[in-house]
């Protein structure tokens, strides 16, 4: 059996991720292939539970070291239970957000050095990378109309934090995507959602079934 493709989806807040997520998983399907549809935080029981201590907004929060253990202990309990089982089977898995959100988030946005996160990463899920990441690039203006529309006042912990810390997480998002571009691709998220999947769908090209 053929080890599945690992694709994660990167990017700032109201992207479209989730919604490029979905279409590449029919997209998939539509041509045979198996593939399993998952996020971070998230994925699991264990890792899902995490999520809400992570994101709820009860209590003071975490501060950004303790932040950065309970991701990289959601993705331990992902990798380890959801995401390798299903590319041994020779799924695809296709994952909105992984370890290059804590690099752009707890790193970029939050000042724990890239090697440290690279650290927790090695430790908690043996330093895995997706075989391709989609990073969606989206102009800030076209994220705030999209956000007032889909969460109103309702943004969660991390989403809720200021432009600024939010311009840094996609500078550093797009510095990831420079120094690796055999790692990633970037995509124009600024068009419809049907033009950005043909995008996705191109930069896939080669590995695609
Ligand atoms: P979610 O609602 O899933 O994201 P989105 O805004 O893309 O719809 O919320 C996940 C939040 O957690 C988002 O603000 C990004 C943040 N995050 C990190 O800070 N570090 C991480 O490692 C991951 C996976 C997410």
């Amino acid at each position: 059996m053929m080890r599945g493709k690992f694709i994660a989806l990167e990017g700032g807040e109201g992207a479209g991720k989730s919604t490029q997520a979905r279409l590449l998983a029919e997209a998939l399907r539509a041509r045979g292939q198996a593939c399993v549809v998952t996020r971070e935080p998230g994925g699991t029981v264990g890792a899902e539970a995490i999520r809400a201590l992570l994101l709820g907004t009860e209590g003071d929060g975490w501060h950004p070291r303790a932040e950065a253990l309970l991701f990289a202990a959601a993705r331990s309990d992902h990798v380890e239970r959801l995401i390798v089982p299903a590319l041994e089977r020779g799924d695809w898995v296709v994952c909105d957000r992984f370890v290059d959100s804590s690099r752009a988030y707890q790193g970029g946005g939050s000042g724990l050095s890239d090697a440290e996160l690279l650290d927790l990463h090695r430790i908690g899920s043996g330093g895995l990378l997706p075989d391709l990441t989609l990073l969606i690039e989206v102009a800030p203006e076209i994220v705030e109309q999209r956000l007032t529309a889909r969460d109103g006042d309702e943004a969660d912990r991390i989403g809720g934090r200021d432009a600024q810390f939010h311009a840094a997480v996609s500078a550093a998002f797009r510095r990831f995507a420079e120094a690796e571009p055999a790692r990633f691709a970037r995509i124009d998220g600024n068009e419809s959602p049907e033009q950005v999947h043909a995008s996705v769908m191109a930069a896939l090209g080669p590995l695609l079934p």
